[in-house]
Formats: C-alpha cells, sequence, structure tokens
C-alpha cells in the first residue's frame, strides 16, 4: 500500500470524525443508559449511534473494509486479516454518563494486522490525535515529538487500583512521582504518548481499548506490550502496559515482583 492511498483514506477519516460533532450534542441531549454485564458496565444511545454511523460510513466509503467494535458481534471477523478497522466508539462511557467529560472515540486501521492509521478523538476538549505509518503522530495539526526519557521517580503512572493486590499498588505509588487515573484507556494512553504520565496499564482490556496505541507507540519510540513484556495479540489483547521508555522496566519489574499484582 502506498502512502498516498493512506493519506487519502486519513483525509476520509478525519472528515468523518468532525462530522460527529455535529450528532454528539443531540445524542447527549438525549441520553439513554443501558447496563450490560453489571450496574458498572454501561452503553448509551451516544455510543450505539456513533459506531452504527462509522459502520455505514464503512460500508458506502470504504469497500472491502470490516469493522470490529464493541458494540457488535465481532464473531466472523479475524481483525489480523484483510482491512480492519477496531472501533471503541464512546471510550469512558461512564465518564460521558457521569460528568459529560474525559471520553473520547477510538480507531484502528489495519491491514493484515500491521498498524497503519490510528486516531483517539478527545471530543470534549476538542483534541484529535492521530497517528500514520511511518509519517509520526499528530495532535490536530500540530507534529507529537517522541517524550523525553522519565525515570520512575519523576513518573505519575496510571493504572486501576480496584483490581491489583494492595501490596503491588503501594510498591508503585512508593517508587513512582504519582498515581492518576482518567478512566478511560485511550486518554489515559494519551497522557503518555504526550509526556505527562509515564505509563499507563490496563489488566483487562480489549481489543478496542488498545487498537490506536499500537501505532501511536511505534511512531513515538514507546513501549507497549503485555504485562509479561511480550507482544500483544490484537484479536484478543491482553493485560498491557504503555510506557516511556524510561520506566518501563521499573514498573515492570514490581508488576511482576514476588507472585504478581493478581495474587
Ligand atoms: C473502559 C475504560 C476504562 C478501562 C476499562 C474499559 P469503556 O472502556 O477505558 O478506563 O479501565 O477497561 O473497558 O467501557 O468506557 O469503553
Ligand atoms: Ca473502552
Ligand atoms: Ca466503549
Amino acid at each position: 500500500m502506498h502512502n498516498i492511498d493512506l493519506h487519502k483514506i486519513d483525509e476520509m477519516i478525519t472528515k468523518w470524525l468532525k462530522n460527529v460533532d455535529q450528532i454528539i450534542p443531540n445524542l447527549i441531549a438525549e441520553m439513554e443508559t443501558d447496563t450490560k454485564l453489571n450496574r458498572f458496565d454501561l452503553v448509551t444511545n451516544v455510543d450505539k449511534q456513533i459506531q452504527n454511523e462509522f459502520q455505514v460510513f464503512l460500508q458506502t466509503q470504504l469497500e472491502g473494509h470490516r469493522l470490529f467494535a464493541e458494540e457488535k458481534n465481532n464473531d466472523e471477523i479475524d481483525p489480523r486479516q484483510g482491512h480492519v478497522w477496531i472501533m471503541d466508539p464512546i471510550d469512558g462511557t461512564s465518564n460521558l454518563v457521569k460528568q459529560q467529560e474525559d471520553y473520547c472515540i477510538i480507531l484502528g486501521y489495519f491491514v493484515d494486522g500491521e498498524p497503519k492509521l490510528s486516531y483517539i478523538y478527545d471530543y470534549p476538549h476538542q483534541h484529535l490525535y492521530k497517528a500514520i505509518e511511518n509519517e509520526g503522530a499528530f495532535d490536530n495539526a500540530q507534529v507529537m515529538k517522541q517524550p523525553p526519557n522519565m525515570d520512575i521517580e519523576e513518573a505519575i503512572l496510571s493504572f486501576n487500583t480496584q483490581v491489583m493486590n494492595d501490596e503491588t499498588i503501594h510498591q508503585l505509588y512508593d517508587a513512582s512521582f504519582s498515581h492518576r487515573i482518567i478512566g478511560s484507556c485511550g486518554l489515559d494512553s494519551i497522557r503518555v504518548i504526550k509526556g505527562q504520565f509515564g505509563a499507563h496499564i490496563n489488566t483487562n482490556p480489549k481489543p478496542w481499548d488498545i487498537a490506536a496505541q499500537f501505532l501511536f507507540a511505534k511512531e513515538l519510540g514507546l513501549k507497549m506490550t503485555a504485562l509479561n513484556g511480550g507482544p500483544i495479540d490484537l484479536s484478543t489483547a491482553a493485560p498491557f502496559i504503555i510506557s516511556n521508555e524510561g520506566c518501563y522496566s521499573a514498573v515492570l519489574e514490581i508488576l511482576n515482583s514476588d507472585m504478581g499484582y493478581e495474587r
């Protein structure tokens, strides 16, 4: 695939993402919330409608491209084969429902499992982050730079304290500068990508939570691996870390010390 095709697709996607600005306010004004697996697992009409609109866009504008997304059945799709878009239509749905802030749209375009284009659209703050294979990453029109190396002592670490044992949590607190969590895997990852956080850890991500991060990490020299240090399978995802190179090994060492973060 030549760059020229990627640019054309990027233009189409950027336009589509800007168009959602027109529909989100009305969807939020009429917000309907349902629960999925439990009372904390939310989905709204905003999630569903954004995904539906993108599915129609793909079907009509990008022939042969398939959608692997959170609010649909993906049984027939192997995201490692062909032209596949992985989408989280709203990442941070609890934030959308409770705060109307700190949520985003995540999109990753893969060709035979290789990341080609990535988008994290922070609609409430009007920042469109994108990465283009071999061309770097952009925050709106601005080129993003590789964040400088950050030692763990200087790093803010982002992780969900509800899913780790107390000892691991306190070791991470003691070793780092501080802890923050936004509650959107995409936006917590963006903080790492921008050099604000040292690392973000999610112990149970789904492919759509981390689809865009692969290419940002590649383009900006960040580490993105499973928590055992190995590669992440796109089709299943795995407990993951996206991290500044400077603190990556120290964080992984703590997570895997003694019996590990899950004991
Ligand atoms: C969730 C958020 C949250 C993360 C969960 C995700 P959703 O996504 O990214 O920060 O901890 O693992 O499922 O449900 O809002 O799309
Ligand atoms: Ca998500
Ligand atoms: Ca979601």
